[in-house]
């Protein structure tokens, strides 16, 4: 669907590929991008936008990048991506977390990561303007970090506040800004039963800092993955908060009243009133067992089959 003032854009992330190179692999997760990805090319939408963990471990293995753009190219629709956690680091701390199965400290995302993202991938702040809609894609988890990405970041934000204005300004992220909304308090990542609220979202001044810069720039939509359960989204002071399903595997199906664990993608139509937002569920999710090696962030003695 494509005339003179209806389109589509579609929000796709966490698709996770992987390589089977590594000391860990699931071929279920690049069975359900195949699926996700003709659903994908049956909508015809203009662009795309990717939320990041294009990899599974683009951190360790930079050539995850090779197949996950090889993978995005041959979809032959527009692709705009932001940096996910296992595509480089995670959320910083300054010291280990409750859980005992990894290292907090190592994870922290470094320059060098997002380093080897910009060469792999492209850049980790854009802004342009599509039909009308500006589009604009940040890691925003490093915000208040002392990486020198954190400055660039800062001076983006102050500049996006100088573009053209459009009526819709869509803000595509990794991390949701907030698990329950946008006055949630301080995480402890020492608080095991806090660990996942910790991991999943960023702390209030960083992200009191990115709501006020998405404003002043006329963000009216902010996109997040991370977290790989869907949620309808949010309206909290004007602005549209729109957390993302995987299309590789499901987390925390658990945690709110109104998360929705099944794996797809979002689906946005622009009409002269605004964007529709939809969601469309994988019509196949792959049952294929025959993967190896451990999940989440395990420690580097861990990391072998
Ligand atoms: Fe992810």
């Amino acid at each position: 669907m494509s005339d003179s003032d209806t389109w589509r854009f579609v929000h796709v992330t966490d698709i996770h590929l992987g390589s089977t190179e590594s000391y860990r692999f699931n071929p279920a997760f690049g069975e359900n991008w195949e699926t996700a990805a003709e659903q994908i090319r049956a909508l015809a939408p203009d662009l795309l936008l990717v939320g990041g963990d294009i990899t599974r471990d683009g951190n360790l293995h930079a050539y995850e990048f090779d197949r996950s753009r090889a993978a995005l190219d041959a979809l032959g629709i527009p692709w705009h991506c932001v940096p996910g956690n296992m595509d480089t680091g995670n959320k910083h701390t300054d010291r280990q977390g409750a859980r005992d199965d990894r290292d907090d400290l190592a994870c922290n995302v470094t320059e060098a990561q997002l380093q080897t993202y910009r060469d792999k991938i492209g850049p980790t702040t854009w802004s342009f303007v599509h039909r009308g809609v500006r589009f604009s894609g940040c890691y925003e988890i490093i915000a208040d970090t002392t990486l020198p990405s954190a400055r660039a970041l800062d001076a983006w934000l102050q500049n996006l506040a100088t573009l053209p204005r459009c009526a819709q300004h869509v803000m595509l992220n990794h991390y949701p800004l907030f698990t329950d909304t946008p006055d949630d308090p301080p995480r402890d990542i020492t608080d095991p039963s806090g660990y996942l609220d910790w991991y999943f979202s960023a702390e209030p001044a960083p992200r009191r800092k990115l709501i006020e810069a998405y404003r002043s720039a006329g963000v009216t939509h902010v996109l997040s993955g991370h977290i790989h359960c869907r949620r309808p989204p949010l309206n909290f002071e004007g602005m549209n908060y729109c957390f993302g399903a995987s299309t590789a595997f499901a987390q925390w199906k658990d945690r709110w009243s109104d998360g929705d664990a099944r794996l797809g993608f979002q689906v946005f139509t622009v009409t002269p009133d605004g964007i529709d937002y939809r969601f469309e569920p994988l019509s196949h999710v792959s049952t294929r067992t025959d993967g190896w090696g451990p999940g989440g962030h395990p420690k580097p003695e861990a990391r072998r089959v």
